[in-house]
């Protein structure tokens, strides 16, 4: 397995990002913003390529550098990562970019060590932003990159306890000369051409090499233990529209799911759906329930409306009535919700406000 077929494919096929520097000037010498390779590489850890641009454009136009982010309203970045998922990532982002400003100057330590002491940045992403940020000859693993080693090696061991044997297999391969440039090279391998299913090894560079392609089971690696199914959870999620059109919202503890998030109150999610209104009012049941997949659970919230006068106090003051409140700001589970609630409030006319 050569590293430089590797890479005169990449010469000709990288994918364009906004992050990236593309080949001909990475072999010329110009070297990526680390900031924008941790903030890109962050964003990607759960999520695709295809969802992570748009994203990445607005942070970056929002927060230029890391100095503006390290003094960015935490509401604002929790705002602008709405719908992306693992909210975690967005407030270990901020954690991460005041470490670097008050403790590092503002620039980027460079060794596995020192990154891996940073929040939220763990093995694959301290090999990724020293690999591409600082063109170290780090190996890094992700999804992708298994797929590609257990398909070249054909090591028919399951994921996920083939791993160390995928991490070495990557490890032997990874090169001194443009290491940068072979990591997402074989990130992109994997994206474009060593896909899951119907993987196209005709036009892969390293497709005389492959140990799979040559027994003819490059579609069948890497093989996977089956998941255990995941439980399910229930709860009452209640959504509150006040007569002056302020909606009843809260900002979800630190801790935790959606941690940091606006979102609507709502019950504890367990084994059973039990009631905890936020206000004491007459409540209408939506036909539709909401449904949502996190990772270790699988949730199903009964959605509960009501349109209530303005003299109305929450029971709890970790209840806001907000009326500036924007939709793209809430996690996509809330944005669900609130979609339902719609349906049944044009339906419904006693959910209606006077005049609406
Ligand atoms: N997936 C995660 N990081 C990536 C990168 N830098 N290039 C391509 N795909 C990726």
């Amino acid at each position: 397995m050569s590293s430089s077929k590797l890479l005169s494919w990449y010469d000709i096929n990288a994918r364009e990002m906004p992050w990236r520097i593309p080949p001909h000037e990475s072999k010329s010498g110009k070297k990526p913003d680390p900031y924008k390779i941790w903030l890109s590489e962050i964003m990607l850890q759960q999520t695709t390529v295809a969802t992570v641009k748009s994203y990445f454009i607005k942070f970056i136009t929002l927060w230029p550098t890391i100095f503006d982010l390290a003094k960015a309203n935490d509401n604002d970045v929790m705002a602008a990562w709405a719908g992306l998922g693992y909210y975690a990532r967005a407030r270990n982002l901020l954690k991460c970019s005041r470490i670097i400003v008050t403790d590092f100057e503002g620039v980027f330590p460079t060794s596995l060590k020192e990154l891996q002491m940073l929040p939220g940045v763990g093995p694959y992403t301290s090999a990724a932003i020293a690999a591409i940020a600082f063109n170290l000859s780090e190996t890094v693993m992700d999804g992708n990159v298994e797929r590609v080693m257990a398909r070249i090696y054909a090591i028919k061991k399951p994921l996920p306890s083939s791993k160390p044997e995928l991490y070495e297999g990557a490890k032997k391969i990874t090169p001194k000369q443009r290491p940068g440039d072979f990591a997402q090279a074989v990130m992109d391998l994997g994206s474009t051409v060593c896909l899951p299913r119907n993987p196209k090894c005709h036009i892969c560079p390293w497709e005389t090499n492959c140990l799979a392609n040559q027994n003819d089971i490059a579609e069948k690696l890497p093989i996977k233990l089956k998941k255990p199914p995941k439980p399910m959870r229930y709860g009452i999620i209640y959504v509150v529209n006040r007569e002056d059109g302020a909606w009843l919202l809260e900002r979800r503890e630190t801790k935790g799911l959606l941690g940091g998030m606006l979102g609507w109150p709502t019950s504890e999610w367990s084994e059973k759906a039990t009631e905890d209104a936020p206000i004491t009012t007459k409540w209408v049941t939506s036909t539709q329930s909401v449904h949502h997949i996190f990772t270790h659970f699988k949730l199903n919230l009964i959605v509960k409306i009501a349109c209530s006068p303005t003299h109305v106090k929450p029971k709890s003051n970790k209840f806001n009535f907000q009326s500036d409140f924007v939709i793209s700001d809430l996690p996509k589970l809330m944005q669900k919700v609130f979609a339902v609630a719609l349906i049944e409030i044009k339906k419904n006319p006693a959910l209606k406000k006077a005049g609406q």
